[in-house]
This record gives structure tokens, sequence and C-alpha cells, in this order.
């Protein structure tokens, strides 16, 4: 089974409409020929509509950086899907930044994914540790539970069309990454290896498992020879054209295509 690797930039709290039009303007046309890896922009919110309208014609999608799961109402300063819905082909949810500063738990990332699915937008689910975890061994325990609660209830169909991003958190910002091997083993074995043990081996294989924290040019080949590693959430790296497309580029090489 072969999975479309997905480099998706997370542009987080970055970017005027002005600044996002000129960095999708050279995304654009940096990454025009390369069809064997997809390429996805995730702007704020502001200049969602602008990013969206400008690259219409593009091999460029779009995703957004949250959203939240009711259809209307009194939720001040929240977008629901259906707002989005045409804007974006993709929404990040369950982001580390918004579970530890906005306190989002994997019961809302789940409201969040079937809220997206019914809408028509493929959900990126966020998940991984944090550095105490990591060092105490609870890794694979703690993201078993994390892709557990965000899964409940979805349909074997509906994982199968999902992108999960593997985030460790010390890893988000720090200049520091799992190492290719390692994060290999944690989206083999508490990722793909739960998704194959809730649903079955099909869908285990379906689903489109990104790599994510200080991912790199200089670093995305080795993340992308992994079996495991369909990809990468990139934040710093995606907010400057060069690099951003760099790594599609690099992806593409490493995957020989
Ligand atoms: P950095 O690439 O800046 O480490 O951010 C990763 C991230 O959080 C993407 O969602």
């Amino acid at each position: 089974m072969s999975r479309k690797p997905i480099i998706a930039g997370n542009w987080k709290m970055n970017k005027t409409i002005d600044d996002a039009l000129e960095l999708v303007r050279s995304i654009r046309a940096g990454v025009r020929d390369i069809d064997s890896v997809e390429t996805v922009v995730c702007p704020p919110f502001i200049t969602l509509s602008a990013v969206s309208d400008s690259l219409a014609t593009s091999n460029v999608g779009v995703g957004a950086q949250n959203v939240y799961f009711e259809e209307s109402g009194a939720y001040t300063g929240e977008t629901a899907p259906d707002m989005i819905e045409g804007l974006v082909s993709y929404c990040i949810i369950g982001h580390s930044e918004r579970r530890q500063v906005f306190g989002e738990s994997d019961e809302w990332v789940n409201k969040k994914a079937k809220a997206l699915i019914a809408h028509g937008i493929t959900p990126i689910i966020c998940v991984g540790e944090s550095l105490e975890q990591n060092q105490a061994g609870e890794t694979e325990s703690f993201v078993r539970g994390q892709i557990e609660g965000s899964l409940d209830g979805l349909t074997a169909e509906q994982v199968a069309n999902l992108v999960i991003a593997y985030e460790p958190i010390w890893a988000i910002g720090t200049g520091l990454t799992a190492t290719p091997v390692d994060a290999n083993r944690t989206i083999g074995i508490s990722i793909r290896g739960v998704v194959a043990d809730l649903y079955d081996e099909a869908t285990a294989q379906s689903v489109r498992i990104q790599y994510g924290g200080s991912a790199k040019p200089e670093n995305i080949a080795s993340f992308m020879l992994q079996p495991d590693i369909d990809g990468a959430l990139v934040g710093g790296a995606s907010l400057k054209a060069d690099s951003f497309v760099k790594m599609i580029e690099e992806t593409a090489g490493a995957l020989g295509s």
C-alpha cells in the first residue's frame, strides 16, 4: 500500500494577510512541478480566505489550525466547521500548544474530528509526549491513550482517510528532534499499531502519519526514509518559502520521485 507523503506547514500565529499572500505565491511557484508529494499550508484564520483564493488553481492545499465542534451559537471567538468548509481541505486539531495553553482534551479532539469529517474536512490529529513522559518511559502508553481517545467512535473508513501527526512536545521549536528511528518506532507501535488493534491492518496501512518537531530541510529526508513516516508537520521552517519548498523537494528526492 503506498501512501502519498504530505508535508504541511503550520504557520501558528504568524503572518499578516499581505505576508501570507507573498509567502504562498512563492510556495506555489516552487512546488508547481512536484506532484509526488502533497503540499499543504495551514495559515491563521484571518488569512484563510485570501490564501484559499490565491491557491485555488494550484497543487498546494490549505488547512486550518483549529476549529470548534459546535455548528453555531454563543461561542465567542470560535470558528465552526461550516465556516471553513470550502476554504480548507484539512484542519489541525489537538496540537500540543492547544492542549497546553487552551486545555484541549482527547475528548474535544474526538468531537472536533467528528465535526470536521461531517463537513468533508480531513482532520490532522496531533499527538505526542512531554519530555517528562519521554524520560519516564511513558511515551508508548501515553500516545496510545491519545490515539484511543481521539478516534473513539470513528469508523474504519474515516480513520483510513485521516492524517495523524506525531509531535513529541520536547522537539517542537527547540531544535531537538526525535531520532528518525525512534520517531518511526513510536509511530509504528503507538499509532499505526494501535489503529491496527482498534480496527484492522488495512486501515492501519492507509492512515497517513507525519512527524513534527524541528523538521527542516537538513533532516527531512532522514525521516522520510523511515517506512512508517509519511510526511511532516512543519512549524518554523514553513514560514519561509525557500526552506519549505526545499523540504518538499527533499521529500520527493528521498522517495526517488
Ligand atoms: P517546529 O517545526 O517549529 O518545531 O514546530 C513543529 C510544530 O509544532 C508543527 O505543528
